[in-house]
């Protein structure tokens, strides 16, 4: 069941329709809606960290093997996405207190940070990571 090929596209569909949340919160601080750009936020915040703690949880104890038949390319291409995705859901507690205290000294050049970090996660993990997964024979 939880077989390379299903985690990658899980992990995806994940990372895509989190982002449309976040996308949707830019564009609600964007034409003056901040309580919405919050609940958003808040809602984004925790599927996210579910995201990166559900899939650290099935690749070291679920299934270690997850990775074993992976190439050379595709092993790199993991590490390159958890590379930004990491260091982005390390950041998330920060922006959510920092936004909730409206410390916006802090969440605004955090936001800088936080949308490259991403963005990074975005593209790596949609477009870098293999799409389907059939093991060598
Ligand atoms: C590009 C990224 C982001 C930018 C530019 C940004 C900017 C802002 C700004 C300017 C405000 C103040 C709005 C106001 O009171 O007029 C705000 C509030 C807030 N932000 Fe962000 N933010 C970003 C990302 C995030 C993220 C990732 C989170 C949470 C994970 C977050 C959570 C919040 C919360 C909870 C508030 C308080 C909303 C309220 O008034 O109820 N923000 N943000």
């Amino acid at each position: 069941m939880l077989t390379p090929g299903t985690v990658l596209l899980a992990l995806k569909i994940a990372v895509g329709a989190v982002t449309v949340l976040f996308a949707a919160s830019l564009v609600a601080l964007a034409i003056r809606k901040p309580k919405w750009h919050g609940r958003l936020n808040t809602v984004f915040f925790v599927l996210t960290l579910t995201t990166v703690l559900g899939f650290e949880v099935i690749i070291r104890y679920v299934n270690p093997h997850l990775t074993a038949d992976f190439t050379d390319a595709q092993r790199e291409a993991l590490k390159v996405h958890l590379t930004f995705a990491l260091p982005a859901a390390v950041m998330l507690p920060a922006m959510l207190y920092t936004g909730r205290k409206r410390l916006l000294k802090l969440h605004v050049p955090f936001a800088l940070a936080f949308v490259v970090l991403w963005a990074g996660t975005f593209v790596t993990g949609v477009f870098f990571l293999p799409h389907t997964f059939e093991p060598a024979p």
